[in-house]
């Protein structure tokens, strides 16, 4: 199984999607939040990469049956119903309705990925699901990581490095990997006694902190807390029926 990974979506441009699984990971917080909003009993999560878009798309779905959530600087974005913190999607204002998320970095990568054979929103919170999808597919695979504004993130990089260490060790795959997968792979190795405080001590946890968000880098970064798998299906995320 070839596995490219890449730390920014910088370089996803030159990435060919076709026949390929493609996992798309941003921790902190959008990837996170779509499986805290299916674990909710949303409906499915539907990614646009504007929030003008967003609020057209919620026109032509119904007011009544969807939610406008996301964020800009890491706020709620004005008007919209939910910010992007996983700790706002609950049964009570997500269940049963279509989330229209928009993010600054996670949720337009969706859009570039949508030619793959199969997308996943992939987290720590359901990486052991992820990994079994992606190995059962025996697919090449594209790792995306979300970063943060066209850095890379340690916390992207951790749950990339850990979905090839599953692959590999619980899966009983053979990888050929790229120099970021090996890369990702290490600093996985290196942290994996202290993913928490890796998530927490990142600079996009910092910056959550900062604005009162600090809960969210705790619940980012408890593994397998969250046993759901949002796969892309007519340009919505919903939960895997074959899981
Ligand atoms: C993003 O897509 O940029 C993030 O999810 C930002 C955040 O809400 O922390």
């Amino acid at each position: 199984m070839n596995i490219e990974l890449y730390l920014t979506p910088v370089p996803l441009g030159k990435a060919s999607f076709e026949g390929k699984t493609v996992a798309i990971i941003d921790v902190l917080r959008a990837t996170t939040s779509i499986c805290a909003a299916l674990m909710a009993g949303a409906k499915g999560v539907i990614t646009t990469d504007g929030s003008d878009k967003a609020v057209e798309m919620r026109t032509k779905i119904g007011a009544d049956t969807s939610v406008l959530a996301g964020e800009r600087g890491g706020v709620k974005i004005e008007n919209f119903q939910l910010g992007n913190s996983p700790l706002e999607f609950t049964r009570k204002t997500v269940g049963d309705k279509f989330i229209i998320m928009t993010t600054t970095n996670g949720t337009p990568l969706f859009a570039a990925a949508s030619k793959a054979d199969l997308v996943v929103a992939t987290a720590l919170v359901n990486i052991s699901l992820v990994a079994q999808k992606v190995a059962d597919g025996n697919r090449d695979v594209v790792i995306a990581c979300a970063g943060r504004e066209g850095n890379f993130s340690t916390e992207d990089t951790i749950c990339g490095g850990m979905l090839i260490h599953l692959l590999r060790e619980r899966h009983g795959k053979q990888l050929h990997l790229n120099d970021a997968g090996s890369l990702a792979l290490l600093l996985y190795l290196n942290s994996k006694d202290a993913i928490r405080q890796s998530v927490e001590k990142g600079e996009h946890g910092q910056f959550l902190a900062s604005l009162g968000f600090s809960k969210d880098a705790q619940t980012a970064a408890a593994i397998d807390a969250m046993p759901v798998l949002p796969v892309l299906r007519d340009g919505r995320l919903v939960p895997d029926v074959d899981n």
